[in-house]
């Protein structure tokens, strides 16, 4: 399903720079939260996360780079119904957003950790099932394969998702779509916030700067291919089953995913 598409390129993010305002960091994980929400975008990769919770026999998944929570609300549930009811999910960010916390706070089966949680070095309690929604291209290959690594020195299944395709088609629709897509999605974020408001129809400093980090994540983006070159690089990873595809939601957005699952488990992790 990949065309062929520019070379990566490991631009910086305006989100990534440490001064980057929290209000507009904030901003930008809650408008990614009410687009995952509207446009359910991962609902085709429910079917490898449940089997990774299966392989792992545990009904935990200890989400990693959460920001504003991610797809967790849709995608719960219907792992509860596939799997488990007990399935439950820690998020966790390195600069956790207090404002997404306190939303997750009456979702059962939703916990967001207040202290900061490093990807590339998860600490040993919070054992289960390892995701990554929209944050692996956040990490140059050294890093992302660090990541991968301190998954598979767990011995922990690990699930990365994109909302990204490195392809020029999707490029130019980063850059010329975006704006549009945060202005239609604002109204969509709950609580309300007058201040993301402002930052979209007053001064459009939101729609303008997710444009750019969209771009700058799109050209950062692994592809399968790269994707499995990397897990192949990691030490102990050739025990692990490693699987990578790029394929299309129902609403056309452009989805990427690599799955780890350790060799099976005789006894359950939790
Ligand atoms: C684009 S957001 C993804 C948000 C969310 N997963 C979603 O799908 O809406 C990327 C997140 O990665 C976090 N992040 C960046 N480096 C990190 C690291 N080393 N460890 C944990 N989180 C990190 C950022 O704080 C940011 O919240």
């Amino acid at each position: 399903l990949t065309s062929p598409g520019p070379r990566r390129l490991h631009g910086f993010e305006l989100m990534d720079l440490p001064w980057w305002p929290s209000a507009l960091r904030d901003a930008a994980t809650d408008y990614l939260q009410a687009l995952l929400n509207h446009t359910q975008p991962f609902k085709p990769v429910t079917s490898v996360l449940e089997e990774a919770l299966r392989r792992a026999s545990c009904s935990r998944i200890v989400d990693l780079c959460s920001g504003g929570a991610g797809p967790w609300e849709i995608l719960l549930p219907e792992l509860r119904e596939r799997v488990d009811p007990a399935v439950e999910v820690v998020l966790t960010d390195l600069y956790p957003n207090a404002q997404a916390a306190a939303r997750c706070a009456d979702q059962p089966g939703i916990h967001y950790e207040l202290e900061p949680v490093d990807a590339l070095s998860v600490p040993a309690h919070l054992g289960g099932v390892r995701t990554v929604v929209n944050g692996f291209h956040h990490f140059r290959p050294a890093q992302a394969q660090q990541l991968l690594a301190d998954a598979v020195g767990a011995g922990q299944p690990i699930v990365v998702l994109e909302l990204l395709q490195r392809t020029w088609p999707d490029l130019l629709a980063s850059a010329v779509m975006v704006p549009l897509s945060v202005a239609t999605t604002v109204p969509r974020i709950r609580p309300r916030a007058l201040r993301t408001w402002a930052l979209t129809y007053l001064a459009p400093v939101l729609p303008w700067s997710m444009a750019f980090d969209t771009v700058v994540s799109t050209l950062r983006c692994y592809r399968p291919d790269e994707l499995l070159e990397l897990a192949a690089g990691v030490a102990g990873a050739d025990v692990y089953e490693w699987r990578a595809e790029a394929l299309r939601s129902e609403s056309g957005l452009p989805v990427t995913y690599l799955v780890g699952l350790p060799p099976e488990r005789t006894e359950p992790l939790s």
